[in-house]
């Protein structure tokens, strides 16, 4: 195991930490991204599994949250607001008439602090101010993330605030398991979970449930993306494909969820403590450049993150930070072949 520096300072800081497997994650301080994970196919070719740019730089750019860490608040806000304590607080509207991603300038274009941990980790830190999106509370977040001997790329999120706020943190990491970014609908999925939360024409859940079982929507049993994803329905219409999120059956003992793609033998599976996952296959890609082209559905997202728009729903689990306690989240993606 070993943790270098590439690049030690300023926004762009990047860290390498490498297993004694020869896999290798990078990261960088600018939205606490990750910049490659770089594994092993089938053939022992080394494949970079996520989205992103040649360097660091491209992520100063315009691109759809890649690899980010993803607060105060993962996912959409209905109208842009939330009562808290009985106090009404309004966030900026980035998705029509929603929040989505923590705002104009959420997590993921902040600079971080970071510094490696040890031999296997590197931890970023943010310290997000008072009323910082409109949201409440001094807000302290450190991520740590880490790579395992065994594979696994696992990220650790830790808050603290000294109001009481809300906060629901995630990664926004792109994937595709054959490297090429071609396509994600060849990738066979399995999410072990029975119903998703119901949305509306604008993306946002109100406490509703839908049952998947036999479905477009159920990945109970894997099977590929592409397999359903057409299918003519109200959900999948307007989210132009997979944009779900995934209410987890999670026993924290087997993955919440995998994904395979048989081109490169590599499969993915993904642990969390977290209650629920977006399922999202890249709807809204269009074509960006960067170590690849980015195009409609070539990658796909497993965003593990608390109940979307928990904090309008008094019904969904609360995403409450009360002042002092501390937030804590796991979630990890862990690569073998097969
Ligand atoms: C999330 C959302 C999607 C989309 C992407 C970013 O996955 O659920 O609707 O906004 O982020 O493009």
């Amino acid at each position: 195991m070993s943790v270098k520096a590439i690049n030690e300072t300023g926004k762009l800081a990047l860290y390498e930490i490498e297993n004694k497997a020869g896999m290798r994650l990078q990261v960088t301080a600018y939205g606490a991204r990750i910049h490659k994970i770089l594994t092993k196919d089938k053939n022992g070719n080394t494949i970079d599994v996520v989205a992103g740019f040649e360097t660091p730089e491209g992520f100063l750019g315009d691109n759809p949250y890649f690899n980010a860490v993803i607060g105060r608040v993962a996912n959409r806000i209905g109208n842009a607001e939330f009562t808290l304590n009985g106090k009404k607080y309004t966030l900026f509207k980035n998705d029509g008439n929603n929040s989505l991603h923590g705002g104009k300038e959420g997590f993921d274009r902040k600079i971080w602090q970071a510094e490696p941990m040890g031999d296997d980790a590197v931890k970023m830190t943010y310290f997000s101010p008072d009323g910082e999106e409109g949201y409440p509370g001094n807000l302290t977040t450190t991520v740590t993330y880490k790579l395992t001997d065994e594979n696994e790329v696992s990220i650790a999120y830790e808050a603290i605030s000294d109001q009481d706020t809300i906060c629901s943190l995630t990664n926004h990491a792109y994937f595709n398991l054959n490297g090429d970014f071609s396509t994600v609908l060849d990738h066979e999925v399995f999410i072990d979970s029975d119903k998703i939360t119901t949305i509306d024409g604008s993306l946002i859940p109100h406490g509703d449930f839908t049952p998947i079982k036999g479905t477009a929507y159920d990945f109970s049993v894997p099977k590929k993306i592409g397999k359903d994803i057409k299918t003519n329905d109200f959900m999948l219409n307007i989210a132009r494909g997979y944009d779900f999120n995934y209410v987890l059956n999670n026993d924290f003992i087997h993955p919440v969820a995998t994904a395979y793609s048989s081109g490169s033998g590599v499969k993915m599976s993904v642990f969390t403590d977290r209650p629920c996952m977006q399922l999202y296959t890249g709807n809204f890609l269009d074509g960006l450049k960067g170590k690849k082209t980015y195009g409609y559905q070539s990658a796909f997202c497993m965003e593990t993150q608390g109940y979307p728009n928990a904090c309008n729903v008094p019904s969904f689990p609360s995403i409450e930070l009360k002042k002092g306690e501390r937030y804590s989240a796991r979630t990890s993606y862990k690569f073998t072949v097969e």
